[in-house]
């Protein structure tokens, strides 16, 4: 399969994680451009990629045939845009968007121009998570019951001298746990109801340091989640499974999903069920079989998904409409909280 001709918009922290993921894989993707204000190209090994400061420019010079966006969340609505209105492919960092209206027009200009879309959820193609969707999928759990996850990690304290952190947008619910919300729709389905908590009452800035929220999927599935970044503890799935150098390896799992014939804890691969086949009760012996799958780039495996989508017309594995979804989710857990009752988020 041919390299995609890839150019990346924003160099900061998760563009520079990007271009890395490209250099790494040249089977997937040749680096052609790079596009930043302000980063400096120095830091950066680039290879014969061309920089530029203007994004515009950049695309109708090179004209590149994918794009990945890894700029700030108010620029992916506009930046997706100028994307489609040129036929160009693209990769856009999550959250889809700042807001659902921007998600709602950016998902007309996709279906309108016909472009192929990614968001960048790259934790649904960790190799633990891929083999227990497959184990869900093939009824191993039987149906599905209930779901619960934590992401809990104290931030070291100089994270909050950039501004924008401590302020509405900036906390937890909107970084983190959408990662988490759309692993749950991923494994469990699409979200029906949400009641949602939060809490400032760690750090005291205007956003939240802690969310607390219950969900109802289609299927009748109930799930749970909790995330902080103000709690030391060994539960993120970023500890289960080394898959960012920046947490500390605790081997921990981060999520539980209930079945009626067993349960699955991630991303330590354990899968729980009869001691004896289809001998299922509260007083019934119940087994532990440990997992293990091969580790692989979670990045690096995004980036042959979205190789294979251009080449191959493999389907997205969350496409913009799909990413706009998990959003509407996510702000629903902070609308609830808000208005103090559940709240149905919107589907896109
Ligand atoms: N998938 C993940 O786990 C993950 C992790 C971190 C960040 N993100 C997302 O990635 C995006 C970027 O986050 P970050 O932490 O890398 O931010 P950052 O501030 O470190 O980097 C953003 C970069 O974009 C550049 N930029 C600003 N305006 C631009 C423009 N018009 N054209 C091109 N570049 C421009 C900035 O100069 C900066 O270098 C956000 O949407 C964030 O939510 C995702």
């Amino acid at each position: 399969m041919t390299p995609l001709r890839i150019a990346v918009l924003g160099a900061g922290l998760i563009g520079k994680r990007h271009i890395q993921t490209i250099m790494a894989a040249p089977h997937a993707g040749e680096l052609v451009a790079v596009a930043d204000p302000v980063a400096d190209p120095r830091a950066f090994d680039l290879g014969a990629a061309a920089w530029f400061t203007d994004a515009t420019q950049m695309l109708d010079r090179v004209r590149p045939e994918a794009v990945i966006l890894a700029t700030p969340n108010a620029l992916h609505a506009g930046q997706g845009k100028l994307a489609c209105e040129r036929g160009i492919h693209f990769l856009v960092e999550k959250p889809v968007t700042a807001t659902l209206d921007e998600a709602a027009d950016l998902v007309r200009a996709v279906d309108d121009s016909g472009v192929k879309t990614l968001v960048g959820h790259h934790r649904r193609y960790l190799a633990a998570i891929q083999d227990a969707k497959r184990r869900i999928a093939r009824g191993e759990l039987g149906e599905l019951v209930a779901a619960s996850v934590v992401w809990a990690t104290r931030k070291p304290d100089p994270y909050f001298d950039t501004a924008w952190r401590t302020q509405a947008g900036g906390g937890p619910l909107l970084i983190n746990a959408i990662h988490e919300i759309d692993m749950l729709r991923h494994l469990c389905g699409e979200i029906t109801a949400i009641t949602g908590m939060t809490s400032n009452a760690r750090r005291g800035f205007a956003v939240e340091d802690s969310a607390a929220a219950s969900f109802a999927f289609a299927n009748g599935c109930l799930g749970t989640l909790i995330c902080t970044d103000a709690g030391f503890s060994p539960w993120t799935i970023e500890q289960g499974t080394q898959e960012n150098p920046n947490f500390a390896f605790t081997g921990q799992s981060a999520y539980r999903v209930i079945g009626t014939q067993g349960s699955l804890e991630m991303p330590v691969l354990r899968h729980w069920g009869a001691k004896i086949p289809g001998d299922i009760g509260w007083d019934r012996p119940i087994a532990a079989t440990d997992i293990t799958v091969p580790w692989h780039d979670p990045y690096i495996a995004q980036l042959e998904h979205f190789q294979r989508m251009i080449r191959r017309d493999e389907p997205a594995m969350v496409c913009v409409r799909d990413g706009a979804n998990t959003l509407a989710a996510t702000l629903a857990v902070a609308q609830s909280a808000a208005q103090g009752r559940p709240c149905a988020p919107r589907i896109f």
